[in-house]
């Protein structure tokens, strides 16, 4: 008996069948159907077996247990070898289907992502439990080191890419910038492929980069998902809105600072992330290209936006 079977079959739980989900992830993701013994139905699960080192979500959950549960649907976690996690099938991410909604349908879906960040946000901080994310260069180095393996191997691949990149770091000295913001618990991961919509409810799986930090570390990472000028300059201000709601008031220069800085890095180290996905064979050409052209803009953009109101003045 494998461990996957001999453990569900703990809970009472016959395997009917598996199969891997592909993809680039941090371990092996299996979708199960099971027979529950118990109340004899069908239930459907993930089963996620971490990679060695890349078992921090267990840790995570170890010391956010209700936090967590109330956001993701986990169902059991094992913390021996090898650590793994069984949550509910939640279905497909967001990602999946959501460049073809209509603009309408995407706003209402956004809106709904971010009433369910700030309600996260507005959680209280369990701050000796969680890392303390700080700004620093891993997402410039990896980012460049993408880019200069895609020049070495493609011919449409541009150097003003790299300069874009190197020039925005250096400038607004983006590895030393402290973030302004009151700090509050952060997912670390929300793009859309760790988002779902279920039942009617939002839910956040992948919490390996939870840590303590600004609230707009996890907004500009659901934000560089989203290719649309309006839609881009509508999640800052509903979101801010969300957090007025719930009492939580955040002061605008602060907000927009930490909004630009950390935008540009999540650019930065999704423009890595998904050039990785293009090398796996997940990406075509078109897309990457255009992936990377509109991120690139999109850090020219701000870098332009911060330099016109002069606001060097807060690095
Ligand atoms: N509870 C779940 N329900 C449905 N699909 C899931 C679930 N958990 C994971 N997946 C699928 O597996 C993918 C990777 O899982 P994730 O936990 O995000 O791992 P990674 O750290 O590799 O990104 C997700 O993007 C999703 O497609
Ligand atoms: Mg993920």
């Amino acid at each position: 008996m494998n461990d996957l079977e001999s453990r569900l079959s703990k809970m009472n739980l016959e395997i009917l069948s598996m199969e891997e989900i592909g993809g680039a992830h941090a371990g092996n993701i299996y979708k199960v159907e099971a027979l529950s013994e118990n109340v004899n139905t069908r239930e459907h699960y993930i089963y996620k077996e971490f990679a060695e080192g890349r078992d921090q979500e267990v840790e995570i959950h170890k010391n956010i247990e209700e936090i967590m549960t109330s956001f993701s649907r986990v169902v059991n976690v094992w913390e021996t070898s090898p650590k793994a996690m069984l949550m509910w099938d939640l279905g497909y991410p967001v990602k999946s289907g959501f460049e073809a909604l209509p603009i309408a349908e995407k706003k209402i879906l956004i809106s709904d992502i971010l009433k369910v960040l700030a309600s996260l946000h507005g959680m209280d901080t369990a701050q000796d439990k969680l890392p303390v994310h700080q700004l620093n260069t891993k997402w410039k180095d990896w980012c460049l080191d993408q880019l200069g393996k895609l020049s070495s191997r493609k011919s449409w691949s541009s150097p003003e890419w790299e300069i874009t990149i190197q020039e925005v770091y250096e400038r607004l000295d983006i590895p030393h910038y402290q973030t302004k913001c009151p700090s509050v618990i952060t997912h670390g991961d929300p793009h859309l492929e760790n988002v779902f919509y279920k039942d009617n409810e939002i839910w956040l799986i992948d919490w390996e980069w939870a840590a303590i930090g600004s609230p707009l570390r996890d907004v500009t990472i659901f934000m560089q998902d989203i290719y649309d000028d309006d839609l881009i300059s509508y999640v800052p201000e509903y979101y801010l809105q969300c957090m007025r709601d719930r009492g939580i008031p955040l002061d605008n220069d602060d907000f927009r600072s930490d909004l630009s800085y950390l935008y540009i890095d999540h650019l930065t180290m999704m423009l890595a992330w998904e050039v990785e996905k293009y090398f796996q064979g997940h990406l075509t050409e078109k897309r990457i290209r255009g992936i990377i052209e509109w991120k690139i803009g999109e850090i020219e953009r701000v870098r332009k936006e911060l330099e016109k109101k002069g606001l060097n003045e807060w690095i």
